[in-house]
């Protein structure tokens, strides 16, 4: 009895496990991103699944296979209905007909053809009508007919600097000794890199990698280390602490004016981030990942409908930075796009309209 309790589970757990290996699939192809943890393990859970059915179910399964290429296997008998009841022509035909194998073989084909050609992500005719990316794109373009049909008033000015006043503050070592890579090699040897040896950084590396990013690198004006449509630095950037030396795991937030970090809230945040990026686990072995969010109305109230743009590029300026400044010290480092912005916005505790995450960009030791 226990067993075919157990069968049924097994049976179950399967069904149910194809349907999350489909699921996860799809959702990583949406999402465009090379790997996602949720799908790998579904996968191998099905496998481990299918091989445990296949060798519980072996000797049906032989005698079914036998029967069948013989052209004799039926419905069980539990399957027909009560006892001495006529049962109907279908429940005779054989489990393994001919019209199983062609319904599977269509089902094949037309997942196939699915997969291929369906128009998922793909834009229809009028692009405009449903991309608010281009429609915003045509809708942003300087011209003496936008000048009159857009607002007049934009709001004003916000402050340059986020503070937290009340958040314990953590001082990040000033000048560092270092001498990197030239940038023409950095640029060479730059790469994407998902897997990171979990060695922790120090916190001279984490110094280095901010202020390289958004660090302030003229103080008599002051300008930063990445570009900005009229030096008004909309970006904010967050460092999630998972292995630093001499800093507790949390979520910071990166202070450019006397560079150092705010403690938002400590705490191992690998699972929140990995659920937020829909699995791609070098969240996990990441020693930091970087939040980048942008502050809006700190771009707005000068550049108005181009502020939007300019906020854009400016992340990927400052990424690049990351990018380089890590390939520099002979970290690895990956740029995510693909994440799921509500749950990253409630991690490092933005509202996501007046800020909103842009950007993550991974960080690990090699
Ligand atoms: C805007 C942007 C978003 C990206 N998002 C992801 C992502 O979500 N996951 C990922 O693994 N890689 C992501 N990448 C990294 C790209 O996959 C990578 O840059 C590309 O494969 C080229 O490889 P390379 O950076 O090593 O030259 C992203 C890159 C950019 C520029």
């Amino acid at each position: 009895m226990w067993y075919r309790r157990f069968d049924l589970a097994i049976t179950l757990l399967l069904l149910l496990v194809v349907m999350a290996t489909g699921v996860t699939g799809l959702m990583a192809d949406y999402l465009g991103i090379p790997r996602s943890v949720f799908h790998r393990y579904s996968a191998y859970s099905l496998l481990v699944l299918a091989i445990w059915h296949i060798i519980t179910r072996w000797p049906q399964l032989c005698a079914r296979l036998k029967s069948a290429f013989r052209g004799r296997i039926h419905r069980p008998v539990s399957a027909v209905g009560p006892a001495g009841a006529r049962l109907p022509e279908r429940a005779k035909s054989p489990i393994l007909s001919r019209r199983v194998f062609l319904s599977a073989g269509i089902a094949g084909v037309a997942g196939f053809v699915l997969g291929r050609w369906l128009p998922l992500g793909r834009l229809p005719l009028q692009p405009e009508e449903v991309d608010l990316g281009l429609a915003y794109h045509q809708w942003s373009k300087p011209g003496m007919g936008g000048i009159l049909s857009k607002p007049f008033q934009w709001g004003g000015q916000p402050p340059l600097y986020k503070e937290y006043p009340s958040a314990p503050r953590v001082a990040l070592p000033g000048e560092l000794q270092y001498r990197g890579l030239y940038v023409e090699e950095a640029i060479q040897k730059r790469r994407s890199i998902r897997d990171y040896s979990g060695r922790p950084l120090s916190l001279a590396q984490l110094s280095l990698l901010l202020r390289s990013a958004y660090g302030i690198t003229e103080p008599s004006y002051p300008l930063r280390a990445s570009p900005s449509a009229g030096a008004l630095y909309p970006l904010e950037i967050y460092p999630v602490v998972n292995r630093v030396e001499g800093l507790a795991s949390g979520v910071y937030h990166y202070r450019p004016a006397d560079h150092s970090l705010d403690t938002i809230k400590e705490g191992d945040f690998r699972t929140t981030l990995l659920m937020a990026t829909a699995g791609q686990d070098m969240v996990l072995g990441a020693s930091v990942v970087f939040v980048i969010t942008a502050i809006f109305q700190r771009t707005r109230w000068k550049y108005q409908e181009r502020a939007y743009r300019y906020v854009l590029l400016e992340a990927g300026h400052l990424a690049e930075n990351l990018y380089l400044a890590a390939t520099s010290l002979g970290l690895g480092t990956c740029a995510i796009g693909a994440f799921f912005d509500n749950e990253v916005n409630q991690m490092v505790n933005v509202d996501g309209k007046e800020e909103a995450a842009l950007y993550i960009v991974s960080t690990g030791s090699l």
